[in-house]
This record gives C-alpha cells, structure tokens and sequence, in this order.
C-alpha cells in the first residue's frame, strides 16, 4: 500500500518534472485582445485608442538614496532594475487569467527569495520567456526616463519605451507588501511624451505591484539601498 502510493508519487512528480523541463519555447501571441479586456481596474485614465502589446512580468529592485545624512528626511529615488518576462502570451490563452492576474507578482516575489523556485514557477506557467530589462536612462541633462527595452524580441528595432510618469495611485490594500512588509509601490501610468520610443511601444501601466517601498524616512538605512520588488508592466502601443 505505502509502497504503491509512493510510486505513484514517484511516478507523478517524475512525470511533472518531466513536463516542466519539455516546456517548448512559447510562441508570442499575435495580439492581446482577451487579456486587454480585462486590464486590472483602477483609478488610471484608461488606454484608450492603443492596442496591448505587451503584458510583463517584472523582477528586481527599487533604488534608494539617503546621501543627506538627514535620519528624518524620506529616501530618495534612483530608479529601479528588473528582468522582464513575457506574461502575456500565455495568460491571453488562459480561461483562468482574470484569477491569476492578482496573485503572479506577489508569488513571483516570494519564490525570488529563493533562487530557482523562481525559475521552476515560470517554466511551470509559461512565464519564462525572458524579453529584456527595466531600467532608467539619462536622456538629457535632467531627466531619468523609466526605460523598457525589450531587446531579445525579434523585430527591428526592437520595442523600447522611454516614458515619463504622468498619474500614480497607491496600490490595492490587498496587495503583497513584500517579504518584510515595505509595502507595494503605487500603480502608475507612464507615458512617452518626448517621442523616444520606438518600436510600436508608447505607454505602460505599472500594475499589480508586490513590495518595492521605501521605508518612510532614512533613520539606519544605508547612502543606497534596494528594495525588491515585483510588477506586471502592461505595454501599449498605437493600432498597428
Ligand atoms: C531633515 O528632513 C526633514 C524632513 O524632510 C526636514 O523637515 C528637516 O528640515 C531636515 N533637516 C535638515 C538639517 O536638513
Ligand atoms: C540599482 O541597483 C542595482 C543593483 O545593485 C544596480 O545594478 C543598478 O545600477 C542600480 N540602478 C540605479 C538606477 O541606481
Ligand atoms: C518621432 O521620432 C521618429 C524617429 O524615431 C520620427 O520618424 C517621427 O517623425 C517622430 N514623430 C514626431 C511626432 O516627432
């Protein structure tokens, strides 16, 4: 008996790792019209007249300064870097989307902690396909633009957004505050007023924030730190 149930366990966990490590390379959907329809609401104006070209899945950290040696003084910010995977493909395709759209980053953020879990949820999902980077970049003297460069898709030029924020809204109650409760980051519209992007890509949404705050003032914190973070970045374009 024991021995048959455990085979059996055997014989199941052998067949998902199997399946996981066969996961094919995902082909990226063609257009996002089932998720676009249901964009996580918000008090954000809405896209309308663009077209979801992308929805993401990003990791990594918010930048902090506290360079003032002012204890009481708020943390500024430097920017932030993550990986960014490719979510949407597979959720457009997923009858259970609309109920797994709030629990990715959060889930994503906890396993980040440790290692390859990480890597096994998005294999398991099909969330691993890794599409390029957040970053900020200097484009004029006074200005850090949030920069989205999607450089391992295939297209010339790649898409790459360089926007600038333009509402914000404090993120859900309900939302994963991190693994030492910072809190999650607010929900932003960003915008490329400035005609630096390229690549059929203008706008993205910063939802669905997982942890990423500041503490509220510079009391112990280092002249830099980091604090990680997880987000669904939803990419829009004009109609093609
Ligand atoms: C420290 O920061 C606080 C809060 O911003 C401010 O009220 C205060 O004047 C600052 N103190 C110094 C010495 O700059
Ligand atoms: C943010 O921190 C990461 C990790 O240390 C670092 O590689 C990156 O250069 C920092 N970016 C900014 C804009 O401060
Ligand atoms: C935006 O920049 C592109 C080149 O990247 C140029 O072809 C286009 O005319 C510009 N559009 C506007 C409105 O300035």
């Amino acid at each position: 008996m024991l021995f048959t149930s455990l085979s059996t366990a055997v014989t199941v966990f052998l067949s998902l790792s199997s399946s996981v490590s066969a996961v094919p390379v995902v082909t990226r959907a063609t257009n996002l019209n089932t998720l676009a329809g249901i964009l996580p609401q918000s008090d954000l104006p809405k896209p309308d007249g663009l077209e979801l070209k992308y929805v993401l899945l990003g990791i990594g950290t918010q930048n902090y300064t506290c360079t003032t040696g002012n204890a009481t003084a708020a943390p500024g910010t430097t920017g932030a870097v993550a990986k960014l995977y490719d979510l949407g493909t597979r959720l457009n395709a997923d009858p259970m989307a609309q109920w797994k759209i709030n629990t990715i980053s959060g889930l994503a953020l906890s396993l980040s902690t440790y290692g390859n879990w990480l890597d096994s949820y998005l294999k398991l999902e099909g969330y691993n396909e890794w599409l390029g980077n957040h970053f900020f970049t200097k484009a004029d003297a006074t200005t850090n633009y949030p920069t989205f460069s999607l450089n391992k898709v295939k297209a010339t030029p790649y898409p790459l957004a360089m926007v600038s924020k333009k509402d914000a809204f404090d993120a859900p109650k309900t939302s994963c505050p991190g693994a030492k409760n910072e809190g999650a980051v607010p929900w932003l519209r960003l915008v490329d007023d400035k005609n630096l992007s390229v690549g059929g890509v203008n706008t993205v949404y910063r939802l669905e924030t997982a942890g990423g705050k500041s503490p509220a003032t510079c009391k112990g914190q280092k002249e830099s730190f980091e604090v990680s973070y997880a987000a669904q970045y939803w990419v829009y374009g004009p109609k093609a």
